[in-house]
Formats: structure tokens, C-alpha cells, sequence
């Protein structure tokens, strides 16, 4: 365990297929069952300007062009969650980037298809670090 138990905030997309799949919901409920804060909680249309920025990182790579489509691709849910060591603690709750292999127990593992052959359907976002949890809440939530 580490010593530092600071309290952060973190980024957390609902994306298209869990707002499709009516996951909204049941995805919430695990973030404030874990004791999570929802400090704000917007559905979104994100163009792709937003979500190319977004994915900045991802630019140039096979699947960038792909993400920024089926991100766009209907209504998705923005959150910023806060709580200790969220950060990490979301992704751990999300679960690995790969629907097939996502651990049971997992937002992915439980409810990504795992008949789904793409990565892309993968339900959930959550900002890696935080530096990337600064930078994404400051795109999505400006007035934060
Ligand atoms: P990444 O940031 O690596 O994963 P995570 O969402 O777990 O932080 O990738 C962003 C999204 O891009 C990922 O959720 C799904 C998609 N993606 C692909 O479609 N193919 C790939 O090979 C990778 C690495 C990501
Ligand atoms: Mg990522």
C-alpha cells in the first residue's frame, strides 16, 4: 500500500455503446459504490475536434481515426469523479483496455462484449495519470 492517499479527480467517459446499451446507470452505480464523488455528469455529442484532442496521444496510430468515428458516434456521458486515489482506483474498476481478456469483477470484464473483435467497443474512459486527468477535465469541464 503507499503512503499517499491523496485525494484526486479523474475524467470518466461513458461512451457511445454504454450509453446505447443503457450501461449509464449501472456504470454510475459502481463508481459511487466504490465511495466515489460525481462532481459533475453531462451527456455529450463531442465532435470530432474535442475528441481528437482528447485522443492526441493516439493521433497517427491505425486505430485513431476509428476511436474519433465511433466516439462521435451518438451520445456519450462526461464525468468527473473524485475520490482517493481515483485515478488509478477507476481504471482498476474499468478494467483492462481489451473487453476479451478484462478481469470478471471489471466494468469491461463484467459488461463488454467479449464477442466483440474490435478494442474499440469498450464501454468506459477513464485519464491515466494525473496529468492526463488535469488535461482532459480542463477539455470537457472547462469551468472547473
Ligand atoms: P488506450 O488509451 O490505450 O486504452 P484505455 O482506454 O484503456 O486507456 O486506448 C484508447 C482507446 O483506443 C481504447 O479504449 C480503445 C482504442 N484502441 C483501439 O481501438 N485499438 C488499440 O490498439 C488501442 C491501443 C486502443
Ligand atoms: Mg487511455
Amino acid at each position: 500500500m503507499t503512503s499517499t492517499q491523496t485525494t484526486e479527480r479523474t475524467l470518466v467517459l461513458i461512451k457511445p455503446d454504454g450509453v446505447q446499451r443503457s450501461l449509464v446507470g449501472e456504470v454510475l452505480r459502481r463508481i459511487e459504490a466504490k465511495g466515489y464523488r460525481i462532481v459533475a455528469l453531462e451527456m455529450r455529442s463531442a465532435d470530432a475536434e474535442l475528441l481528437g484532442e482528447h485522443y492526441a496521444e493516439h493521433r497517427g496510430r491505425p486505430h485513431f481515426e476509428p476511436l474519433v468515428e465511433f466516439m462521435g458516434s451518438g451520445p456519450l456521458v462526461a464525468a468527473v469523479v473524485e475520490g482517493v486515489r481515483v485515478i488509478e482506483g477507476f481504471r482498476s474498476l474499468a478494467g483492462t483496455t481489451e473487453p476479451t481478456t478484462a478481469a470478471p469483477g471489471t466494468i469491461r470484464g463484467d459488461l463488454a462484449r467479449a464477442w466483440e473483435t474490435q478494442v474499440i467497443q469498450n464501454l468506459v474512459h477513464g485519464s491515466d495519470s494525473p496529468e492526463s486527468a488535469a488535461r482532459e477535465i480542463g477539455l470537457w469541464f472547462p469551468a472547473l
